[in-house]
Protein backbone atom coordinates (compact mmCIF):
# COMPACT_ATOMS: atom_id res chain seq x y z
CA UNK A 1 0.00 0.00 0.00
CA UNK A 2 1.15 3.56 -0.50
CA UNK A 3 0.44 5.70 1.94
CA UNK A 4 0.05 9.72 2.04
CA UNK A 5 0.79 11.12 4.98
CA UNK A 6 0.98 15.40 4.62
CA UNK A 7 2.67 17.75 7.55
CA UNK A 8 5.40 14.67 8.21
CA UNK A 9 7.80 17.14 9.09
CA UNK A 10 6.09 18.41 11.89
CA UNK A 11 5.78 17.02 15.72
CA UNK A 12 3.15 14.23 14.96
CA UNK A 13 3.42 13.62 11.56
CA UNK A 14 6.99 12.55 11.58
CA UNK A 15 6.49 10.51 14.70
CA UNK A 16 3.76 8.69 12.70
CA UNK A 17 6.22 8.59 9.37
CA UNK A 18 8.66 6.06 12.23
CA UNK A 19 5.94 4.59 13.20
CA UNK A 20 4.85 3.75 9.84
CA UNK A 21 8.26 2.56 8.56
CA UNK A 22 8.81 0.34 12.07
CA UNK A 23 5.43 -1.50 12.06
CA UNK A 24 5.08 -1.77 7.86
CA UNK A 25 7.56 -2.06 6.26
CA UNK A 26 5.75 -3.00 3.13
CA UNK A 27 4.24 0.16 2.62
CA UNK A 28 5.58 2.84 0.92
CA UNK A 29 5.81 6.00 2.96
CA UNK A 30 5.03 9.22 0.55
CA UNK A 31 5.53 12.71 2.98
CA UNK A 32 4.64 16.12 1.72
CA UNK A 33 4.85 19.34 3.59
CA UNK A 34 5.12 22.80 2.91
CA UNK A 35 8.38 23.13 5.75
CA UNK A 36 6.76 26.58 7.55
CA UNK A 37 8.21 27.27 10.36
CA UNK A 38 7.16 24.12 12.07
CA UNK A 39 8.37 21.81 10.02
CA UNK A 40 11.83 20.60 10.02
CA UNK A 41 13.61 17.98 7.44
CA UNK A 42 16.41 17.29 10.12
CA UNK A 43 13.15 15.26 11.75
CA UNK A 44 12.67 13.18 8.86
CA UNK A 45 16.84 12.70 8.15
CA UNK A 46 16.67 9.11 9.13
CA UNK A 47 13.36 8.62 7.24
CA UNK A 48 14.94 9.69 4.41
CA UNK A 49 17.64 6.26 4.51
CA UNK A 50 14.62 3.90 3.70
CA UNK A 51 13.66 3.14 0.28
CA UNK A 52 10.14 2.79 0.76
CA UNK A 53 10.04 6.60 2.05
CA UNK A 54 9.72 9.76 -0.34
CA UNK A 55 9.51 13.10 0.45
CA UNK A 56 8.43 16.53 -1.19
CA UNK A 57 8.20 19.56 -0.10
CA UNK A 58 4.44 20.88 -1.23
CA UNK A 59 1.92 23.48 -0.06
CA UNK A 60 -1.87 21.46 0.48
CA UNK A 61 -3.29 24.07 -1.03
CA UNK A 62 -1.14 24.24 -4.10
CA UNK A 63 -3.97 22.04 -6.17
CA UNK A 64 -2.08 21.53 -8.92
CA UNK A 65 1.11 19.76 -7.60
CA UNK A 66 -1.25 18.04 -5.29
CA UNK A 67 -3.28 16.64 -7.97
CA UNK A 68 -0.10 16.00 -9.91
CA UNK A 69 1.79 13.96 -6.82
CA UNK A 70 -2.11 11.65 -6.73
CA UNK A 71 -1.30 10.94 -10.35
CA UNK A 72 2.38 9.37 -10.18
CA UNK A 73 1.57 7.90 -6.75
CA UNK A 74 -2.33 6.70 -6.74
CA UNK A 75 -2.08 6.89 -2.76
CA UNK A 76 -4.01 4.02 -0.94
CA UNK A 77 -4.82 5.85 2.16
CA UNK A 78 -4.23 9.72 2.93
CA UNK A 79 -3.78 10.48 6.27
CA UNK A 80 -3.53 14.94 6.81
CA UNK A 81 -1.52 15.97 9.64
CA UNK A 82 -0.64 19.35 7.68
CA UNK A 83 -1.87 22.15 9.85
CA UNK A 84 -0.92 25.57 11.03
CA UNK A 85 -1.47 24.25 14.91
CA UNK A 86 -0.40 26.72 17.50
CA UNK A 87 -3.69 28.64 19.35
CA UNK A 88 -1.55 31.83 20.03
CA UNK A 89 -1.11 32.39 16.49
CA UNK A 90 -4.09 32.01 15.37
CA UNK A 91 -4.99 34.42 17.68
CA UNK A 92 -2.50 36.86 16.36
CA UNK A 93 -3.03 36.16 12.56
CA UNK A 94 -6.30 33.46 11.57
CA UNK A 95 -5.89 34.11 7.95
CA UNK A 96 -3.06 31.27 7.32
CA UNK A 97 -5.34 28.61 9.78
CA UNK A 98 -8.67 29.45 6.99
CA UNK A 99 -6.09 28.88 3.98
CA UNK A 100 -4.31 25.93 5.08
CA UNK A 101 -6.51 23.97 7.40
CA UNK A 102 -9.82 24.53 5.39
CA UNK A 103 -8.63 24.74 2.05
CA UNK A 104 -5.77 22.58 1.89
CA UNK A 105 -8.13 20.03 3.44
CA UNK A 106 -10.40 20.77 0.56
CA UNK A 107 -7.69 20.11 -2.05
CA UNK A 108 -6.30 16.83 -0.21
CA UNK A 109 -10.16 15.31 -0.39
CA UNK A 110 -10.69 16.62 -4.26
CA UNK A 111 -7.84 14.13 -5.03
CA UNK A 112 -8.86 11.78 -2.62
CA UNK A 113 -12.17 11.74 -4.78
CA UNK A 114 -10.88 12.17 -8.64
CA UNK A 115 -7.78 9.02 -7.82
CA UNK A 116 -10.19 6.71 -6.02
CA UNK A 117 -8.34 6.51 -1.98
CA UNK A 118 -9.67 3.71 -0.24
CA UNK A 119 -9.58 6.09 2.96
CA UNK A 120 -9.06 9.90 3.42
CA UNK A 121 -7.92 10.41 7.43
CA UNK A 122 -8.09 13.69 8.58
CA UNK A 123 -6.30 14.20 12.21
CA UNK A 124 -8.52 16.80 13.90
CA UNK A 125 -8.21 17.97 17.80
CA UNK A 126 -10.07 17.92 21.08
CA UNK A 127 -10.28 21.49 20.92
CA UNK A 128 -12.94 21.30 18.25
CA UNK A 129 -15.53 20.64 20.91
CA UNK A 130 -14.71 23.89 23.10
CA UNK A 131 -14.22 23.71 26.68
CA UNK A 132 -15.94 22.10 29.70
CA UNK A 133 -15.97 23.82 33.23
CA UNK A 134 -13.40 22.85 35.94
CA UNK A 135 -16.18 22.18 38.29
CA UNK A 136 -17.69 19.00 36.33
CA UNK A 137 -15.21 16.46 36.43
CA UNK A 138 -18.15 14.61 35.52
CA UNK A 139 -18.33 15.76 31.72
CA UNK A 140 -16.13 14.34 28.93
CA UNK A 141 -15.63 15.06 25.25
CA UNK A 142 -17.97 12.27 23.35
CA UNK A 143 -18.46 11.83 19.67
CA UNK A 144 -21.25 12.91 20.20
CA UNK A 145 -20.57 16.26 22.00
CA UNK A 146 -21.50 19.40 19.97
CA UNK A 147 -18.75 21.70 18.20
CA UNK A 148 -18.31 24.60 19.62
CA UNK A 149 -15.11 26.24 18.90
CA UNK A 150 -13.11 29.10 20.86
CA UNK A 151 -10.53 30.02 19.15
CA UNK A 152 -9.78 30.72 15.10
CA UNK A 153 -7.30 27.83 15.27
CA UNK A 154 -10.29 25.08 16.66
CA UNK A 155 -12.46 26.62 14.58
CA UNK A 156 -10.43 26.02 11.37
CA UNK A 157 -10.19 22.60 12.28
CA UNK A 158 -13.63 22.32 13.14
CA UNK A 159 -14.44 24.00 9.57
CA UNK A 160 -12.19 20.94 7.94
CA UNK A 161 -14.22 17.94 10.23
CA UNK A 162 -17.51 19.52 8.87
CA UNK A 163 -16.16 19.47 4.89
CA UNK A 164 -15.05 16.20 5.78
CA UNK A 165 -18.29 15.12 6.94
CA UNK A 166 -19.60 16.58 3.87
CA UNK A 167 -17.49 14.87 1.23
CA UNK A 168 -18.75 11.29 3.26
CA UNK A 169 -22.03 11.92 2.70
CA UNK A 170 -22.36 13.87 -0.68
CA UNK A 171 -19.59 12.19 -2.56
CA UNK A 172 -19.20 8.87 -0.99
CA UNK A 173 -15.57 9.51 0.06
CA UNK A 174 -14.34 7.01 2.45
CA UNK A 175 -13.46 9.20 5.56
CA UNK A 176 -12.63 8.73 9.09
CA UNK A 177 -11.78 11.40 11.59
CA UNK A 178 -9.85 11.05 14.86
CA UNK A 179 -9.85 13.66 17.46
CA UNK A 180 -6.90 13.69 19.89
CA UNK A 181 -6.32 15.67 22.95
CA UNK A 182 -2.98 17.11 23.57
CA UNK A 183 0.22 15.59 22.50
CA UNK A 184 3.71 15.65 24.50
CA UNK A 185 6.87 13.73 23.07
CA UNK A 186 9.69 14.15 20.98
CA UNK A 187 10.37 16.35 17.97
CA UNK A 188 7.41 18.83 19.53
CA UNK A 189 8.35 22.45 18.52
CA UNK A 190 9.55 24.61 21.40
CA UNK A 191 6.81 27.00 21.44
CA UNK A 192 4.32 24.19 22.79
CA UNK A 193 4.24 24.44 26.51
CA UNK A 194 5.82 21.36 27.22
CA UNK A 195 8.83 22.10 25.09
CA UNK A 196 8.91 25.47 25.84
CA UNK A 197 9.44 25.29 29.71
CA UNK A 198 12.03 22.80 29.48
CA UNK A 199 14.28 24.86 26.96
CA UNK A 200 12.99 27.78 29.32
CA UNK A 201 14.36 25.89 32.18
CA UNK A 202 17.21 24.76 30.74
CA UNK A 203 18.38 27.99 29.82
CA UNK A 204 17.55 29.63 33.52
CA UNK A 205 14.73 31.76 31.87
CA UNK A 206 11.31 32.84 32.72
CA UNK A 207 8.38 29.81 32.61
CA UNK A 208 5.75 31.80 31.56
CA UNK A 209 2.65 30.42 32.60
CA UNK A 210 -0.68 31.85 31.29
CA UNK A 211 -2.86 33.36 34.34
CA UNK A 212 -3.02 31.53 37.46
CA UNK A 213 -1.62 28.26 35.22
CA UNK A 214 -4.99 26.33 36.27
CA UNK A 215 -6.11 25.10 32.97
CA UNK A 216 -6.48 21.43 32.44
CA UNK A 217 -5.69 19.60 29.58
CA UNK A 218 -5.46 15.99 28.78
CA UNK A 219 -1.76 14.81 27.71
CA UNK A 220 -1.39 12.08 25.55
CA UNK A 221 1.98 10.63 24.35
CA UNK A 222 2.25 10.85 20.93
CA UNK A 223 3.33 7.82 20.26
CA UNK A 224 0.07 6.05 21.68
CA UNK A 225 -1.52 8.44 19.25
CA UNK A 226 0.16 7.67 16.20
CA UNK A 227 -1.02 3.89 17.42
CA UNK A 228 -4.28 4.96 16.96
CA UNK A 229 -4.30 6.66 13.77
CA UNK A 230 -2.45 3.46 12.16
CA UNK A 231 -5.70 1.06 13.73
CA UNK A 232 -8.33 3.75 12.65
CA UNK A 233 -6.30 3.93 8.95
CA UNK A 234 -6.23 -0.33 8.70
CA UNK A 235 -9.76 -0.93 10.77
CA UNK A 236 -11.76 2.08 11.61
CA UNK A 237 -15.29 2.23 10.10
CA UNK A 238 -15.54 4.89 7.17
CA UNK A 239 -17.86 7.98 7.79
CA UNK A 240 -17.12 7.98 11.66
CA UNK A 241 -15.08 10.10 14.28
CA UNK A 242 -12.90 8.45 17.16
CA UNK A 243 -12.04 10.01 20.39
CA UNK A 244 -8.27 9.33 21.15
CA UNK A 245 -7.20 10.11 24.89
CA UNK A 246 -5.46 8.62 27.56
CA UNK A 247 -7.79 10.12 30.73
CA UNK A 248 -4.72 12.09 31.71
CA UNK A 249 -5.64 15.56 32.95
CA UNK A 250 -3.01 17.63 34.79
CA UNK A 251 -3.04 21.48 35.37
CA UNK A 252 -0.43 23.52 33.39
CA UNK A 253 1.10 24.86 36.71
CA UNK A 254 1.46 21.40 37.78
CA UNK A 255 3.10 20.06 34.54
CA UNK A 256 5.80 22.93 35.02
CA UNK A 257 6.53 22.31 38.36
CA UNK A 258 6.92 18.65 36.94
CA UNK A 259 9.38 20.00 34.51
CA UNK A 260 11.61 22.23 37.33
CA UNK A 261 11.86 19.22 39.34
CA UNK A 262 12.96 16.77 36.59
CA UNK A 263 15.85 19.17 36.01
CA UNK A 264 16.26 20.45 39.63
CA UNK A 265 15.21 23.90 38.73
CA UNK A 266 13.50 26.49 41.33
CA UNK A 267 9.93 26.84 40.86
CA UNK A 268 10.89 30.97 41.28
CA UNK A 269 11.59 30.63 37.35
CA UNK A 270 7.84 30.31 37.00
CA UNK A 271 6.28 33.68 35.89
CA UNK A 272 2.63 34.02 35.73
CA UNK A 273 1.85 36.12 32.36
CA UNK A 274 -1.12 37.79 30.97
CA UNK A 275 -3.81 34.80 30.00
CA UNK A 276 -4.45 33.63 26.41
CA UNK A 277 -7.73 35.56 25.11
CA UNK A 278 -10.80 32.90 25.24
CA UNK A 279 -8.21 30.31 26.92
CA UNK A 280 -10.11 26.88 27.20
CA UNK A 281 -10.43 25.81 30.50
CA UNK A 282 -10.30 22.21 30.47
CA UNK A 283 -10.46 19.56 27.96
CA UNK A 284 -11.10 15.57 28.65
CA UNK A 285 -12.01 12.76 26.12
CA UNK A 286 -13.96 9.73 26.83
CA UNK A 287 -11.58 7.40 24.36
CA UNK A 288 -14.80 4.81 24.83
CA UNK A 289 -15.45 3.88 21.71
CA UNK A 290 -12.21 3.61 20.01
CA UNK A 291 -11.13 1.17 23.03
CA UNK A 292 -14.20 -1.18 22.49
CA UNK A 293 -14.45 -0.81 18.68
CA UNK A 294 -10.95 -1.30 17.78
CA UNK A 295 -8.99 -2.14 21.28
CA UNK A 296 -7.05 0.62 21.32
CA UNK A 297 -5.61 1.63 25.00
CA UNK A 298 -2.47 4.06 25.74
CA UNK A 299 0.28 2.43 26.63
CA UNK A 300 2.61 5.30 28.13
CA UNK A 301 2.18 6.32 31.78
CA UNK A 302 2.07 10.03 31.87
CA UNK A 303 4.88 9.78 34.56
CA UNK A 304 6.86 7.57 32.42
CA UNK A 305 6.17 9.65 29.18
CA UNK A 306 7.10 12.83 30.41
CA UNK A 307 10.24 11.73 31.89
CA UNK A 308 11.08 10.52 28.65
CA UNK A 309 10.70 13.20 27.07
CA UNK A 310 12.22 15.40 29.10
CA UNK A 311 15.24 13.04 28.61
CA UNK A 312 14.89 12.81 24.70
CA UNK A 313 14.92 17.15 24.80
CA UNK A 314 18.09 16.47 26.85
CA UNK A 315 19.87 13.70 24.40
CA UNK A 316 18.90 16.13 21.77
CA UNK A 317 19.88 19.53 22.48
CA UNK A 318 21.55 20.38 19.00
CA UNK A 319 17.88 19.77 16.99
CA UNK A 320 15.73 22.39 19.27
CA UNK A 321 18.61 24.92 19.66
CA UNK A 322 18.91 25.02 15.85
CA UNK A 323 14.85 25.34 16.10
CA UNK A 324 15.05 28.17 18.29
CA UNK A 325 18.28 29.85 16.66
CA UNK A 326 16.49 30.21 13.05
CA UNK A 327 19.46 27.78 11.76
CA UNK A 328 17.39 24.73 11.00
CA UNK A 329 15.17 26.34 8.27
CA UNK A 330 18.33 26.92 6.31
CA UNK A 331 18.75 22.77 5.97
CA UNK A 332 16.35 22.28 2.99
CA UNK A 333 18.38 25.13 1.19
CA UNK A 334 21.51 23.57 2.26
CA UNK A 335 20.68 19.60 1.35
CA UNK A 336 18.20 20.09 -1.54
CA UNK A 337 19.00 23.64 -2.99
CA UNK A 338 21.57 22.13 -5.63
CA UNK A 339 20.02 19.01 -6.44
CA UNK A 340 16.75 21.12 -7.06
CA UNK A 341 18.76 23.73 -9.62
CA UNK A 342 20.31 20.83 -10.93
CA UNK A 343 16.71 19.06 -11.85
CA UNK A 344 15.63 22.29 -14.00
P1 LIG B 1 3.07 20.92 13.86
O1 LIG B 1 2.80 22.38 13.78
O2 LIG B 1 4.23 20.42 14.66
O3 LIG B 1 3.26 20.34 12.37
C1 LIG B 1 2.47 20.75 11.29
C2 LIG B 1 3.22 20.40 10.00
O4 LIG B 1 2.39 20.78 8.90
C3 LIG B 1 4.55 21.16 9.84
O5 LIG B 1 5.56 20.28 9.43
C4 LIG B 1 4.23 22.19 8.75
O6 LIG B 1 5.37 22.52 7.96
C5 LIG B 1 3.18 21.45 7.94
N1 LIG B 1 2.33 22.36 7.17
C6 LIG B 1 1.74 23.51 7.61
N2 LIG B 1 1.05 24.09 6.61
C7 LIG B 1 1.20 23.27 5.52
C8 LIG B 1 0.71 23.32 4.18
N3 LIG B 1 -0.07 24.34 3.75
N4 LIG B 1 1.04 22.33 3.33
C9 LIG B 1 1.84 21.28 3.74
N5 LIG B 1 2.34 21.21 4.99
C10 LIG B 1 2.01 22.18 5.87
O7 LIG B 1 1.71 20.27 14.34
P2 LIG B 1 1.44 18.91 15.15
O8 LIG B 1 1.39 19.22 16.58
O9 LIG B 1 2.32 17.86 14.64
O10 LIG B 1 -0.07 18.62 14.68
C11 LIG B 1 -0.34 17.80 13.56
C12 LIG B 1 -1.83 17.67 13.40
O11 LIG B 1 -2.40 17.10 14.58
C13 LIG B 1 -2.55 19.00 13.18
O12 LIG B 1 -3.56 18.79 12.23
C14 LIG B 1 -3.15 19.32 14.55
O13 LIG B 1 -4.32 20.07 14.41
C15 LIG B 1 -3.45 17.93 15.07
N6 LIG B 1 -3.43 17.77 16.54
C16 LIG B 1 -2.36 18.20 17.28
C17 LIG B 1 -2.37 18.00 18.66
C18 LIG B 1 -1.19 18.42 19.52
O14 LIG B 1 -1.25 18.31 20.73
N7 LIG B 1 -0.08 18.86 18.95
C19 LIG B 1 -3.44 17.37 19.28
C20 LIG B 1 -4.52 16.93 18.48
C21 LIG B 1 -4.49 17.14 17.11
P1 LIG C 1 -0.32 24.61 24.10
O1 LIG C 1 0.86 23.70 24.24
O2 LIG C 1 -0.18 25.85 23.28
O3 LIG C 1 -1.52 23.71 23.59
P2 LIG C 1 -3.12 24.07 23.47
O4 LIG C 1 -3.31 25.52 23.65
O5 LIG C 1 -3.42 23.64 22.09
O6 LIG C 1 -3.79 23.26 24.53
O7 LIG C 1 -0.75 25.05 25.56
C1 LIG C 1 -1.12 24.11 26.55
C2 LIG C 1 -1.61 24.87 27.76
O8 LIG C 1 -0.51 25.61 28.31
C3 LIG C 1 -2.67 25.91 27.43
O9 LIG C 1 -3.61 25.96 28.50
C4 LIG C 1 -1.90 27.22 27.37
C5 LIG C 1 -0.78 27.01 28.36
N1 LIG C 1 0.49 27.69 28.04
C6 LIG C 1 1.12 28.48 29.02
O10 LIG C 1 0.63 28.64 30.15
N2 LIG C 1 2.31 29.08 28.71
C7 LIG C 1 2.89 28.97 27.49
O11 LIG C 1 3.97 29.58 27.25
C8 LIG C 1 2.25 28.14 26.51
C9 LIG C 1 2.85 27.96 25.14
C10 LIG C 1 1.05 27.52 26.83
Amino acid sequence: MTILVTGGAGFIGANFVYLELKEHPEDRIVCIDKLTYAGNLETLEEAMKYPNFRFEKMDICDREAVFQLFEEEKPDIVVNFAAESHVDRSIEDPGIFLQTNILGTQVLMDASRKYGVKRYHQVSTDEVYGDLPLDRPDLFFTEETPLKTSSPYSSSKAGADLLVNAYHRTFGLPTTISRCSNNYGPYQFPEKLIPLMIANALADKPLPVYGEGLNVRDWLYVEDHCKAIDLIIRDGKVGEVYNIGGHNEMKNIDIVKIICKALDKPESLITHVTDRKGHDMRYAIDPAKIHRELGWLPETMFKDGIQKTIQWYLDHKEWWERIISGEYQNYFEKMYGDRLKDAE
